[in-house]
């Protein structure tokens, strides 16, 4: 078996992403539990930047034991002198240090020709090897490098101390064949490459970041710079959760290959660096997204109830996630229902499932999703019907802060359609005065009240009531995505209690 040496590069290239930035202490709590979950190193920033990634660094090398602690610094003295005054703290130091090696580069941002650039890459490592034991270079921008000169490069780089050479697709414009060929020409051209891990470092401009990664480890790198949540420099970096669980879950691909990340730890990894970067994760992200163990579709549902590898080829747990989640909604088929009434401890016969489950189609027609306190609610009002004397049939309302409210009702009254019109203090008062006018079974409204059953904006609202008429308090309830129907659903629901006790 060999490892794949995982280097977590979130508090350095993922802090990079515009708006992400953290303070010593987010960047302490992040690197703590980057050592749980198991990363074997931490580029805790660029010590040269500001005196707070500094600090920053130098916090992080003095308190997280475990993981190598690295910091970047370019070819310069002052950078590196800086990187391993902060990173020297740790038991486990290290520095990276880069160069930019492509045409590109070396024209327009260095002004430099190819054997200065030679020179500098190698006085670096030496200077910087100098001072520590564990030296990491990165020719930036590798994959626009002339192949040649990058061989160059790496063997000179080799022989002056470095431990690691880092290949980056620094602005994410290779392609995987073309990569693994980059990686694959070093390890058969390079006469010292065997002294060295080849690492990778892939942005994601093309959203190849991953596949890049995953196509050099097959190539023979042996170390992939990653982030989490795939955080970094304008598109980001390829994402570390996607990369272990790719190595893991095809072992037939990435055969006698291993990561030592604890992937039980992933999610809560993943929740911590959203919260503190004010980063939000998409839901469909792979492997921590909210929806990638979450199935809405009937077939889909009913798949995975009978066998859940039908349509996931991971388990949640291994990431942290607690269990797939089958999502009501208006895809959703009545094995999925029924399941989930199971689960909540509500067994129905046939009929009442039947009626339970048209209500439940008819409100996910008006919300995305359908909680299991919605389903609570479609059960109790659906099975624990009694008779209905009073039967709303539709309403209409005019309200305004500058019209009267005013309310028509249309209800089924004794098996007779009968509309009638009020106006009111509010919309729910005209309601109820429109609806006293039908049955002429007035009702003094004690108590109102109203709750959000669900979450979101398209939460179903609850409403209760208690009214008083003829000495006596009748109690009603009704749900629905729209407030006043629930109101006078409740109403209706209380009157039909005190149509009944007049028998
Ligand atoms: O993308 C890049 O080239 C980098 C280097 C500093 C490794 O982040
Ligand atoms: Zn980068």
């Amino acid at each position: 078996m060999e490892k794949i040496i995982i280097f977590d590069t979130t508090l350095r290239d993922g802090e990079q992403c515009p708006g992400a930035s953290l303070n010593i202490k987010e960047k302490l709590e992040i690197a703590k539990q980057l050592a749980v979950l198991g990363v074997d190193i931490i580029e805790a920033g660029f010590p040269v930047s500001s005196p707070g990634d500094f600090e920053a660094v130098k916090t992080v090398a003095k308190n997280v034991k475990g993981p190598v602690i690295c910091g970047l610094a370019r070819s310069v003295e002052k950078d590196i002198d800086a990187a391993y005054d902060a990173v020297r703290f740790s038991n486990r130091p290290r520095i990276h240090v880069f160069l930019a090696t492509s045409k590109i580069h070396m024209k327009y941002k260095l002004k430099k020709a190819e054997d200065e650039i030679l020179k500098l890459a190698v006085a670096a490592v030496k200077y910087a090897r100098a001072k520590c034991p564990d030296i990491e270079f990165s020719p930036e921008d590798a994959s626009r490098t002339e192949l040649s000169f990058l061989q160059r490069v790496v063997e000179a780089v080799i022989d002056a101390g470095a431990a690691t050479v880092n290949i980056p697709d620094t602005v994410g414009y290779s392609t995987p064949f073309e990569f693994a060929d980059i990686i694959g020409s070093l390890k058969y051209n390079v006469p010292n490459i065997q002294k060295c891990v080849i690492s990778v470092h892939c942005h994601n401009d093309l959203g190849l970041g991953v596949a890049n990664s995953l196509a050099a480890v097959l190539s023979g790198a042996r170390q992939v710079e990653c982030t989490i949540n795939g955080l970094g420099e304008r598109a980001g970096n390829a994402s570390l959760e996607e990369i272990v669980m790719a190595i893991r879950t095809r072992n037939d691909i990435f055969k006698g290959l291993y990561t030592d990340i604890n992937t039980k730890e992933l999610y809560k990894t993943s929740r911590l660096v959203s919260k503190l970067t004010g980063m939000p994760v998409q839901p469909n992200k792979a492997i921590i997204g909210a929806n990638a163990f979450a199935h809405e579709s009937g077939i889909h549902q009913d798949g995975v109830l009978k066998e859940r590898i039908t349509y996931e080829i991971m388990r949640p747990e291994d990431v942290g996630f607690e269990e797939s989640k089958i999502v009501l909604g208006k895809h959703s088929g009545r094995h999925a229902f029924d399941a989930r009434l199971k689960s909540m401890g509500l067994d129905l016969n046939k009929a009442d499932l039947d009626r339970a489950f048209e209500r439940f189609k008819e409100l996910a027609d008006k919300k995305k999703e359908i909680f299991d306190e919605d389903l609570e609610t479609i059960v109790d009002e659906e099975i624990s019907k009694m008779p209905e004397k009073i039967c709303l049939v539709h309403f209409h309302i005019a309200s305004g802060d500058q019209v009267k409210p005013t309310a028509t009702v249309t209800l089924k009254y004794n098996g007779k359609i009968s509309e009638a019109s009020s106006t009111g203090d509010g919309p729910v008062d005209a309601c109820y005065k429109a609806i006293d006018k039908i049955t002429a079974l007035t009702g003094k409204l004690l108590d109102y009240k109203i709750r959000s059953v669900t979450g979101g904006k398209d939460a179903l609202g609850e409403v209760t009531v208690k009214v008083e008429s003829k000495g006596k308090i009748f109690s009603g309830r009704g749900a629905s995505t729209d407030i006043i129907e629930a109101s006078i659903k409740a109403y209706v629901n209380a009157m039909n209690k005190r149509a009944l006790a007049e028998k």
